[in-house]
């Protein structure tokens, strides 16, 4: 789109009813603050600039507000004295002169690109006003649509509404987009006489009809304009957002077997030919290659797991696990900040955190890397081709050369070189017949305790 757009995005509500110790537009769906989602979208829309207009927690509002790409600027309003006041705190960047003004809500996160291009689609296209409506079955609260031969001629809130006008379910999402030649003058003549002592940006549709232009809407889904005002709706907001992007992909190549079970961080890339078994979280910073298996139950943050790799079941992958192609870490391991090499096996209920694992490498079951010492963290290095015995404590730093093997029960203290074999155990001892006569020893004090001596 050659057209420069200014968005306009209105964050500065009190959130009263989230009961929340900060504004809502921080709080998060799938691990991002709700208005990065808005302005994500909003760049995704290609605006050139944007103003967040803030109140409550305006500096954390403006700095979660702030996606690259974007120039985003921010203004402070007071006093909420409507929606139509609020757009008005961006005058002066409206003032600069764009082709398209967009007003949009930092409460309402789940709109896509695509809709705010098809608002900006229709101001291309001639229309000096596009409202985007949405139908439902519960218009309560929302300014309704009222069309007049085939045109959107007032919105109607709903303290102003007649009976009949409260019938209308055509409801107004309150986003709009509105002609940059234009946009000021008609918003300035927003006036606050009505029910609730406000400038409704609303007003703006007849003003602009007053005015000789042309006023349109358009729909979008119902699902996608949802508010926030309760944590109970930031839940159904979520639900929603997981279950819109698990559908992506799904419809990407990515294989799930229950996918309602499957919880996706914003920022989760899948490959195609993933399969991802039932019960699998994922937080924020994950990455899977084509063709890996993440089993069921396995939890997964700041992982990167490369093509062909298996994850789980009961696996957990902290920040920093790093697992390269073809390798598996199995039930109840948990790897934090460890590369684990091509082909390597960390199968059964260990912890590797800050370590090196080289390729090929077998891990026992019970191996612990001890890789913290109370005060400091240590690393543990694991050439290619190493096997590490059951039940081993790694006490860090320490390395353990190619090809070396390490004792079952082994607590590892010093270095170990390539191909060596290391115990770090006691000796075991055998003392043929011992066990029959202890246990000889054991029934004859039972049989005196019966005799009642
Ligand atoms: C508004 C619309 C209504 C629409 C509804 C959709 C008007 C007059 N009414 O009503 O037609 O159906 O949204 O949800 O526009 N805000 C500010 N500063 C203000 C006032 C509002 O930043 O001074 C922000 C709020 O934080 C919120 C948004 O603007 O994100 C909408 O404000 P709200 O008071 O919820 O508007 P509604 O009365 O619900
Ligand atoms: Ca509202």
């Amino acid at each position: 789109m050659t057209r420069t757009c200014l968005a306009v995005i209105l964050a500065a509500g009190d959130s009263t009813r989230m009961k929340s110790s900060m504004s809502k537009v921080l709080h998060p769906i799938a691990g991002l603050p709700m208005i990065a989602h808005v302005m994500q979208a909003v760049r995704g829309a290609e605006m050139s600039d944007a103003v967040l207009v803030v109140g409550r927690d305006a500096e954390r509002v403006t700095q979660a507000g702030s996606v690259d790409g974007m120039a985003v600027s921010s203004v402070l309003q007071t006093e909420r004295r409507g929606t139509g006041h609020a757009v008005l705190m961006a005058r002066e960047a409206i003032a600069r002169g764009y082709d398209d003004l967009l007003v949009t809500y930092g409460d309402v996160p789940l709109v896509r690109p695509e809709t705010f291009l098809a608002a900006r689609a229709k101001l291309a296209e001639g229309a000096d006003i596009v409202v985007i409506g949405f139908r439902t079955a519960n218009p309560t609260g929302y300014g309704r649509l009222l069309v007049e031969n085939g045109e959107l001629v007032a919105i109607r809130e709903e303290k102003e509404a007649s009976d009949e006008e409260r019938k209308v379910t055509w409801c107004n999402s309150g986003l709009m987009a509105i002609s940059g030649a234009r946009a000021l003058e008609w918003l300035e003549k927003i006036d606050n006489k009505n029910a609730k002592g406000e400038y409704y940006l609303t007003d703006l549709v007849e003003i602009a009809r007053a005015a000789g232009g042309r006023v349109v809407a358009v729909d979008a889904p119902e699902a996608e304009l949802a508010g926030c005002n309760t944590r109970a709706e930031l839940a159904l907001l979520e639900a929603s957002w997981q279950q819109r992007q698990r559908h992506e992909l799904m419809l990407a190549g990515v294989s799930m077997i229950a996918p309602e079970t499957v919880f996706l961080a914003h920022d989760t890339v899948l490959e195609q030919d993933v399969l991802v078994e039932s019960n699998v979280v994922f937080g924020p910073g994950v990455t899977v290659e084509s063709g890996a298996v993440i089993h069921a139950f396995s939890h997964l943050e700041g992982a990167h797991v490369a093509a062909g790799a298996t994850v789980g079941p009961f696996a957990r992958l902290r920040p920093g696990a790093n697992l390269g192609e073809g390798s598996k870490v199995g039930n109840f391991c948990e790897v934090k900040k460890a590369e684990i090499g091509a082909g390597a096996k960390v199968n059964h209920l260990t912890y590797i955190g800050d370590a090196v694992i080289g390729a090929g490498s077998n891990i026992g079951a019970g191996t612990i890397t001890c890789n913290y010492d109370g005060v400091n963290k240590h690393e543990t290095r694991i050439g290619e081709n190493a096997f590490i015995g059951s039940n081993s404590s790694l006490v860090a730093p320490v390395s353990i050369g190619d090809g070396a093997y390490v004792a079952s029960g082994s607590v590892i203290t010093t270095d170990v070189p390539e191909n060596a074999l290391a115990f770090g155990r006691a000796r075991q001892e055998v003392k043929p017949g011992r066990a029959t006569a202890i246990r000889e020893r054991a029934l004859a004090v039972k049989a005196a305790k019966k005799a009642g001596h």
